[in-house]
């Protein structure tokens, strides 16, 4: 007997980058497929569910989304442990959050499980006027990293979807 409730897998996600480059809103289109132009920035540490079907079986994925403010960095850091999956995001309009990669991704080598998944997305790309990160150096970095990437819009939607079905691909 089937129940609606009942998964096949279920994958632990968690969602870092620099305060304010979207992984909330992120994380908001890809479960309840809204968006907010309104910044409330998170505190501490928040959760979404979604299931997803890949390969016929059906997956819950549980999505940590963390904040990003220094402040809280010892409550996120203590997340990392049981993650299946890692999504590290930059805005694509913000250099500092580009540079920051590096530090975030020696988070994931201090804190989180040996083989874990990783991907590295741009958001904000629906602002083109305002990128100041192309796609060749996005894709050179994150190749130079060993990571895969790509660019998403939470406020449009573009690469959301894919962005987590990537990571989902890689886990399973
Ligand atoms: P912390 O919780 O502080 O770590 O920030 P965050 O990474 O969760 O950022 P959040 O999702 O709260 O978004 C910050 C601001 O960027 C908000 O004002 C959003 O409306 C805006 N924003 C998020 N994603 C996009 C996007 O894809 N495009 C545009 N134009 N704005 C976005
Ligand atoms: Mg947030």
């Amino acid at each position: 007997m089937t129940t609606y409730n009942e998964y096949d897998h279920l994958f632990k996600i968690l969602l870092i980058g620099d305060s304010g480059v979207g992984k909330s809103c992120m994380l908001l289109r890809f479960s309840d497929n809204t968006f907010m132009d309104s910044y409330i920035s998170t505190i501490g540490v928040d959760f979404k569910i979604r299931m997803i079907e890949l390969d016929g079986k059906k997956i819950k994925m549980q999505i940590w989304d963390t904040a990003g403010q220094e402040r809280f960095r010892t409550i996120t850091s203590s997340y990392y442990r049981g993650s299946h999956g890692i999504i590290i995001v930059y805005d694509v309009t913000n250099q500092e959050s580009f540079d920051n990669l590096q530090m975030w991704i020696q988070e994931i080598q201090k804190y989180g499980e040996k083989n874990v998944a990783k991907l590295i997305v741009g958001n904000k790309a629906d602002l083109v006027d305002k990128k100041v990160i192309s796609t060749e150096k996005a894709k050179s970095v994150a190749d130079s990293f060993g990571i895969p990437w790509l660019e998403t819009s939470a406020k449009n939607s573009t690469g959301i979807e894919q962005a987590f079905l990537k990571l989902a691909e890689t886990i399973k």
